[in-house]
């Protein structure tokens, strides 16, 4: 119950693909999320020998068959590693190909220092093929470089992720354009939601995947919801 006020759309986002279901940021997980019915969907990059990779951690040791760290990797040896389903790391024009125009496609970008620009060039690659550029939504935690980002291509929607609220949030979020400000779903309350409103951003919720919760969060009036389970969350 949310008093009987309208409650907006909500936006699913399959979380690194459909993390529950295939493994994260791979295509299988991609593809999964779309299938599952996700709105958009969000994956990971980094920056390694001079190519864009989706993966979460610094290191490969969690999601594949190696160990290291990706950034101190050549090009040859991240193109060997298989993850856990033994399928390669795919790079984020790979990604974007396989998407295609069915579903937006939310960038994380977690490697510091020229991961802005380089994510801007393989996006005005596609926006000059004729993708909408309102098709993406590139986010980060490290806001310098989402800052640095907004500079290069501020036609491109930016998501301010932030863990808790800072005392700053809403000017840092006029700074960096943002259109939507993500949040950990223990910080979110009806204040935060009303602020983010009357600001002109969407507040999106990561990670949630427990029902209730989902549920909980929708009558609250979140935008958005990142899920490991995007079919949960369309149900909610
Ligand atoms: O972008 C939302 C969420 O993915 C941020 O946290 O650690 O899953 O990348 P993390
Ligand atoms: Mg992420």
């Amino acid at each position: 119950k949310n008093g009987g006020a309208m409650l907006r759309p909500l936006t699913v986002i399959g979380h690194r693909g459909a993390r529950g279901h295939a493994p994260e940021n791979s295509l299988l997980a991609l593809d999964t999320g779309i299938r599952l019915g996700a709105q958009y969907l969000e994956f990971d990059v980094q920056l390694a020998a001079g190519e864009l990779w989706l993966l979460h951690d610094l290191t490969v040791d969690r999601t594949t068959r190696s160990k290291g760290l990706l950034s101190t990797m050549s090009a040859a040896r991240i193109r060997a590693l298989r993850d856990k389903s033994g399928e390669p790391l795919p790079t984020l024009r790979e990604a974007l190909d396989l998407i295609e125009n069915r579903a937006g496609v939310n960038i994380e970008l977690k490697s510091w220092g020229g991961c802005a620009a380089a994510v801007a060039e393989v996006l005005r690659e596609y926006i000059n093929e004729g993708w909408p550029a309102e098709r993406f939504q590139v986010s980060s935690f490290h806001h310098p470089e989402l800052w640095e980002f907004h500079q290069l291509m501020p036609e491109v929607p930016i998501g301010m992720l932030v863990c808790g609220v800072p005392l700053s949030w809403a000017g840092e979020a006029a700074e960096l354009g943002a259109s939507v400000l993500s949040v950990s779903a223990e910080f979110v309350d009806a204040q935060l939601i009303a602020d983010a409103h009357a600001r002109g951003l969407q507040l999106w919720v990561y990670t949630v995947n427990d029902r209730k919760q989902l549920r909980a969060l929708r009558a609250l009036g979140v935008d958005g919801v990142f899920s490991d389970y995007p079919e949960r969350a369309l149900k909610a």
